[in-house]
């Protein structure tokens, strides 16, 4: 089951794995997303045999909920699958967990174990995550440290298994399809130094939104070098806020969001990323491009924890000053452009078929070493 863009992006290599090794795989495509979970089904040639066209302008998570729950039990009782694969922490896996749970067909959580371990951050992925793992039967973890959260929970280790993040399959395969392309849209300018930015997180709508508009635009003001490209989520609690902001700003270029392998091109040759996202916080380092992440706390400190990537709260003059100190200073730059991969090593889709079907698989083990995929 999958519903948002970052689903599609991790679960795609699972989907393309186990077709290839002959799994009889039914995609159900809530449609939590439209066009932005459109945009990768087409990207990884995926054609939902369930589509169940859920999304509605600024939809309320209870109603969104509610539907999703309805249309997911319809499908599950024509379908009556040996497993329901879920992935991450959004309402579509929440629900269709739920729904498996209540129609008694096992889950499996591709992406398990993730907590901030506060209820109110993420909003409302903190709940979702926990309920997905909560009725979960196999649990897909991508690190050491989200297998250790499951132990400490009382799950049992036979349910655990250490797989690495699909998010980097996702990001190897779409540099390899890059590779091959003559040309760019988004080429590297000499003398010009690209900052990315991505911020969509709920619990930082209203204040939270206007403190990082203004903190973008004071970066930009800064900076004659700068030019910051900013993907804007298509959700209005975000699109209204940053086009009032910084439309017209000469260094500041909003523009709708972009299908995969361009945001990809566009991450690998930024100088710098400011986000919110889950997935970024992954690809960015995996890129060896330095990352502040836009919140008070993450659900994945390892490259933090590797200095690949800095926290920072979502407050005007912590964001300007954890972005002056990068840009001002190359040895700070320089410091946390390693390229780390603590997330994955490309073969986490491979592990999970593997351990679907009862397969021989060996654990990801996270290299120390400097590791640009
Ligand atoms: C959801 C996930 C969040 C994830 C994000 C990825 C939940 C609770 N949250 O948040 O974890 O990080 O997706 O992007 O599941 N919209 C469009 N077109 C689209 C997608 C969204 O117009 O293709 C607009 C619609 O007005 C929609 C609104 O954005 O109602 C919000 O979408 P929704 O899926 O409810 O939440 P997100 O904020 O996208
Ligand atoms: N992404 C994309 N196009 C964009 C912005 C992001 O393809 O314009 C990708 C990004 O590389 C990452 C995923 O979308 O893999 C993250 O999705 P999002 O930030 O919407 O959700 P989150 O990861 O926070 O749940």
């Amino acid at each position: 089951m999958v519903g948002t863009r970052p689903e599609a992006i991790k679960m795609a290599p699972v989907v393309g794995e186990a077709r290839l090794r002959g799994c009889a795989v039914e995609v159900c495509a809530t449609a939590q997303h439209r066009d932005l979970l459109d945009q990768v089904l087409r990207l990884f040639a995926i054609e939902p045999e369930h589509d169940l066209d859920l999304m509605r302008p600024d939809q309320s998570l209870s109603d969104l909920t509610a539907r999703a729950l309805t249309a997911m039990d319809e499908v599950l009782a024509r379908v009556a699958p040996d497993w329901v694969l879920v992935q991450g922490d959004t309402t579509t896996a929440m629900a269709a967990s739920l729904a498996a749970f209540y129609r008694r067909v096992p889950v499996a959580h591709v992406e398990a174990g993730l907590r901030t371990h506060d209820l109110a951050q993420p909003f409302p992925e903190e709940l979702n995550r926990i309920v997905a793992d909560r009725v979960g039967r196999a649990h897909f973890v991508p690190t050491a440290a989200a297998r250790d959260n499951l132990l400490r929970e009382g799950f049992p280790a036979q349910t655990l298994h250490l797989t690495g993040n699909t998010v980097v399959d996702a990001l190897q395969q779409t540099r390899a399809h890059l590779a091959e392309r003559e040309s760019a849209r988004f080429p590297v300018i000499d003398g010009e130094r690209r900052i990315v930015v991505t911020a969509h997180r709920r619990e930082s709508f209203g204040d939270g939104m206007r403190a990082i508009a203004r903190a973008l635009g004071r970066i930009a003001d800064r900076h004659e070098d700068v030019r910051l490209v900013y993907p804007v989520h298509p959700n209005p609690n975000v699109r209204h806020v940053m086009e009032e902001a910084l439309g017209g700003h000469p260094r500041i270029e909003l523009v709708a969001p972009l299908a995969y392998p361009e945001f990809v091109e566009l991450m690998a040759g930024a100088h710098l990323i400011l986000s919110d996202s889950g997935g970024v916080q992954e690809e960015a380092p995996a890129l060896g491009v330095p990352a502040i992440v836009l919140r008070e706390t993450t659900e994945r400190p390892e490259a933090v924890e590797a200095g690949a990537v800095r926290l920072v709260a979502v407050e005007e003059e912590a964001i300007v000053s954890a972005a002056e100190r990068i840009l001002l200073d190359p040895r700070e730059h320089a410091r946390m452009a390693q390229a780390v991969n603590p997330y994955g090593d490309g073969r986490a889709a491979s592990r999970i078929v593997s351990i679907l079907r009862g397969e021989r698989w060996e654990p990801f083990v996270a290299s120390p070493a400097r590791a640009a995929s």
